[in-house]
């Protein structure tokens, strides 16, 4: 049977992948994916509506401009004339369409004598201004293009916009621009979350958007934001005379912007006017180059026609104008010195290699350490501390290290690397198995997997005890506190106020959150106990069927082989673990402790028969198929493919546009993830599969 689907059904799913990114974008300020990814999700809806104009809906994305304004918080402003979105070109053959199509609309022009604006296209918050009588009475936000949120109060607290015009103006007069955070401030403000402990941005767009949507504008005035004016909207009521240096109204966008500059509002300066449609697609080029030189981030340049008479003649289409283009820049690669290669070692032991750059904004955020996988993916980048290397990032994607970046002599090439032979944390050694790919500290001792462990003990999918991340583990076990995860239940909250960076509040908490995981169900004991293979999917398939911890540890293989989505390799590693004397060791404290060692009972059907085992799930990932590339913490690759189809969802081995999401463990596979860039699947960390798995959402 065919799984291609046609496309209606794409269509569809594609309208459903917008909605949720532009709520994401708009609404909730948490964008999941890069922008270059929802662009091209946008772009083939618009395809498959251009083949198959049946298909368009009154409602699709495609027939409206942004997302909804959320009214709740800030009073809905109407604005007079749409705020619209641009079209975008992600290549010079789109851009050269957009100059095909001018030339038919405006067959008695020469584009090559024809002036063009380029101005830089700033990524921040599009804003209105209204100004009465010279004197700002309203900001509001673009919200769905003709509903936006009134945000006056915030507004008035950036510098950068005029309470009042320093020239006379319209007696109304509207002025749209883009509120943003420059580079510098944005790094400033996470730095500042950093040293107070609170929330960073991941880009200054977010910075932007979420430091304009305060409740209370002392906390918008204390965010660096500052804005640039790039269009004159609404004008109303007679022109004054004394207009000053030009005349209202203005005849050219170059016009425009220069009486609004005169009225003292900031415009950008590397906004300028070319002649000619091929001056403007180099000075697009210039400007993709200078990009990093600018003190702002932008993500393309829109070019206009500067000519207002034109820009009524080519008039717009439902969500975008004509007479303009926004060129998108592609996703950026980066250079930077790597400074080290070191060695982290996991809980299991595993030794991975990982980059110590100096830190570079690349894809919208800073990037200061990127894995290496294993000792031979070193090998074949060839990346040596000292080596200029590029470094790949497209949104919320994985920082890669692509390799070096080679000067003209190799001779001067710093010494190759080569793997560690001791651990880094205990000093044993390093071994690696014939015939594999990674490398293991096998001193079970070992105080960085002693860390580990506790911290995946604790973790999300696990026991989940908040406040026990890896740093406080690390001050826990260094202080001889905790070396396994049974000595978490007997700390006292006065040993812990002893320590540093702990008060007797966050003390008292942390022991009252220890105290509380004691009642977690048992499915969550076996995840936390780490044993090789059990995730959450097989942890709560065993909990049910075997009902209680005893049952567990005395379970044959058979047995546990024959509980419906555990094979033989999982029955092994389960018996192996519990024929451990550690582990025994340390169970047998947890059990004397007083933990939970039963699983919730499934629930009861009919006339009180037992449930079926295994129990349905909610079908969460229903007709969506998900590729799994690399190793997920917790999951063998079948149980990750179990897992996705008990819910409903299919797991091919390749990526294509049918793709829903990429689920990226470690030592991914190179090829997935840059098909998966490619056809904008969204790519979700493999710590986060578990959520998706319950969601059937990217999580953000
Ligand atoms: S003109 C009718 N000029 O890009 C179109 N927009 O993708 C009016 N943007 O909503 C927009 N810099 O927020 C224009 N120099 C610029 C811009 C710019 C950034 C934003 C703006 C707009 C979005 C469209």
């Amino acid at each position: 049977m065919s799984v291609r689907s046609t496309p209606a059904e794409r269509a569809a799913a594609l309208r459903r992948l917008i909605e949720h990114h532009n709520e994401r974008y708009f609404e909730l300020d948490a964008p999941e994916i890069p922008d270059a990814d929802y662009d091209a999700l946008v772009r083939e809806l618009r395809k498959i509506e251009a083949e198959h104009p049946d298909l368009i809906t009154p409602d699709s994305p495609t027939q409206r401009v942004g997302g909804a304004a959320v009214t709740q918080l800030f009073s809905p402003v109407r604005h007079r004339i749409p705020m619209m979105s641009l079209d975008n070109a992600f290549s010079d053959e789109e851009l050269l369409a957009w100059a095909d199509r001018l030339a038919r609309l405006l067959p008695d022009v020469d584009l090559e004598r024809l002036d063009f604006m380029c101005e830089p296209k700033v990524d921040g918050v599009a804003m209105s201004l209204t100004y009465v009588d010279g004197m700002l009475s309203r900001a509001a936000t673009r919200g769905d293009g003709v509903t936006g949120e009134d945000v006056t109060a915030n507004v008035r607290t950036i510098r950068d916009v005029p309470h009042r015009l320093a020239r006379p103006a319209p007696h109304h007069l509207e002025v749209r621009g883009e509120v943003y955070m420059a580079t510098a401030a944005f790094a400033e403000l996470n730095a500042r979350a950093a040293a107070e402990g609170t929330k960073s941005f991941a880009n200054p767009r977010n910075a932007a958007a979420g430091s304009l949507r305060q409740k209370d504008p002392a906390v918008t005035a204390s965010r660096p934001l500052s804005f640039w004016a790039y269009q004159i909207g609404e004008i109303d009521g007679a022109v004054p005379e004394a207009a000053g240096d030009g005349e209202w109204p203005p005849a050219s966008q170059s016009a425009a912007l220069a009486l609004l500059c005169a009225a003292g509002l900031p415009v950008s300066p590397d906004a300028g006017k070319v002649l000619g449609v091929s001056a403007a697609f180099t000075r697009c080029r210039e400007l993709e180059h200078r990009r990093h030189d600018l003190p702002y981030e932008i993500d393309g340049v829109v070019v206009k026609v500067d000519d207002l008479v034109l820009h009524a003649r080519l008039g717009a289409t439902s969500r975008a104008p004509r007479w303009a283009i926004a060129f998108k820049f592609p996703p950026e690669d980066r250079t930077t010195t790597l400074l080290d290669i070191m060695v982290s070692i996991g809980r299991t032991g595993r030794a991975t290699p990982f980059a110590v750059l100096e830190p570079v904004f690349v894809g919208g955020s800073t990037v200061r350490l990127a894995t290496l996988h294993n000792e031979d993916q070193v090998r074949l980048k060839d990346v040596r501390p000292g080596d200029l290397v590029v470094v790949h990032k497209a949104g919320d994607v994985i920082p890669e290290v692509v390799g070096p970046v080679l000067g003209p002599d190799p001779a001067t090439r710093p010494p190759a690397w080569s793997f560690p032979s001791a651990c880094p944390s205990c000093g044993g050694p390093l071994t690696r198995l014939p015939g594999e790919s990674d490398t293991y500290c096998t001193n079970i001792d070992c105080p960085a997997q002693r860390v580990q462990r506790i911290v995946h003990f604790a973790s999300r999918a696990a026991m989940d005890i908040e406040g026990l991340g890896e740093e406080r583990v690390l001050q826990l076990v260094e202080a001889g506190l905790v070396s396994d995860p049974a000595d978490l239940y007997v700390l006292g909250a006065d040993r812990l106020e002893a320590l540093e960076r702990m008060g007797s509040v966050s003390s008292g908490k942390l022991v009252a959150a220890i105290e509380a995981s004691k009642s977690q169900p048992l499915s969550r004991l076996l995840v936390a106990l780490g044993i090789r293979h059990v995730g959450p999917t097989v942890a709560r398939a065993l909990a049910i069927q075997l009902g209680t911890l005893g049952a567990l540890r005395h379970a044959t293989a058979e047995e546990l082989a024959g509980v419906a989505g555990v094979g033989s390799v999982i029955a092994d590693s389960v018996i192996e673990f519990f024929s451990n004397p550690r582990n025994v060791a340390v169970v047998d404290r947890l059990v004397a402790l007083g933990l939970r060692l039963d699983e919730p009972s499934a629930p009861v059907v009919g006339d009180g028969a037992a449930a079926p085992t295994p129990p349905e799930l909610p079908q969460t990932l229903a007709g969506k198929s998900v590729v799994v590339t690399g190793t997920l913490e917790g999951f063998t690759r079948e149980e990750a493919e179990a897992a996705i189809l008990a819910r409903g969802g299919k797991s091919p081995g390749t990526v294509s546009n049918k793709t829903f999401a990429v689920v990226v463990g470690e030592s991914p596979g190179a090829s997935k993830i840059s098909k998966a860039e490619a056809l904008a699947v969204p790519t979700v960390e493999g710590s986060r599969f578990a959520t998706l798995l319950d969601t059937g959402e990217i999580p953000g």
